[in-house]
């Protein structure tokens, strides 16, 4: 099936710098986060990998909220021992989720240690469930690619792609991974991208062109946020 039509709307934010761009990102959470919980009981997040993110989880980290309401998911995973360094889930848990109450069951970490296809199984029918995510973070490649949504790989929106697909080649090490699909990722209410450092900026303005990158490829009815910073660090 050829790629969803549906247009991606992208709002466009420039924070002054990294330390601005996470200070944005954690606010705007805790706020989406509140008025969730008031709503409808819950919160349900899909967290970014990478290094972006860290800084803006370090924030949430020293935060107040009703975090036994949260319900914590991740975009992707490599496919690593569960405490390998390179983990992004142990990433996320050193800078925010290990130092804050929410119920480890709600912490749902992707089983990618058991290899992409399995771990891909397992992890479609654990969000089999959740028909749209209040949050999804998403960070960019220098490459254009999020998640583990790479270019050339077969990033395809039709309705009949899994929740979650192995990865086998990316180009990014590790090469296995375990990631949502762009059509999975799609479903959410609000999605913001983190985009710091010079590196980035080429894909940026390709996606700004309407290049067909993989980022372009989330598309959620009601748009996505995009924070973007060139300077990495300041
Ligand atoms: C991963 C991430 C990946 C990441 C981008 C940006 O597992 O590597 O999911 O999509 O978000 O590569 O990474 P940085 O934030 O480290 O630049």
């Amino acid at each position: 099936m050829s790629p969803d039509t549906t247009p991606q709307h992208v709002r466009w934010h420039a924070p002054a710098s990294a330390a601005a761009l996470a200070a944005a990102v954690s606010g705007r959470t805790l706020e989406l986060a509140g008025q969730a919980i008031e709503a409808r009981g819950s919160f349900t997040i899909v967290l970014a990998g990478g290094n972006t993110p860290r800084a803006a989880y370090e924030l949430l980290r020293r935060a107040e909220a009703r975090w036994s309401d949260w319900h914590i998911y991740f975009g992707d995973e490599r496919c690593v021992a569960s405490d390998d360094p390179q983990r992004n889930s142990r990433m996320a848990n050193e800078a925010w989720l290990a130092h804050v109450p929410i119920p480890r069951s709600q912490i749902h970490e992707v089983p990618a240690e058991l290899g992409p296809v399995e771990g891909a199984r397992r992890y479609a029918a654990l969000v089999a469930g959740i028909a749209s995510f209040d949050l999804v973070l998403l960070g960019l490649g220098e490459d254009g690619h999020t998640a583990s949504l790479f270019p050339g790989h077969d990033v395809d929106l039709a309705a009949a792609v899994p929740d979650a697909v192995p990865v086998f080649a990316a180009p990014k090490p590790p090469a296995m991974r375990v990631s949502l699909s762009a059509g999975r990722l799609s479903r959410a209410e609000h999605v913001f991208f983190l985009v710091a450092g010079a590196d980035k900026m080429d894909a940026v303005q390709r996606w700004r062109d309407g290049e067909p990158i993989p980022a372009a490829l989330i598309r959620p009815v009601h748009g996505v946020d995009a924070f973007v910073v060139s300077a990495e660090g300041s």
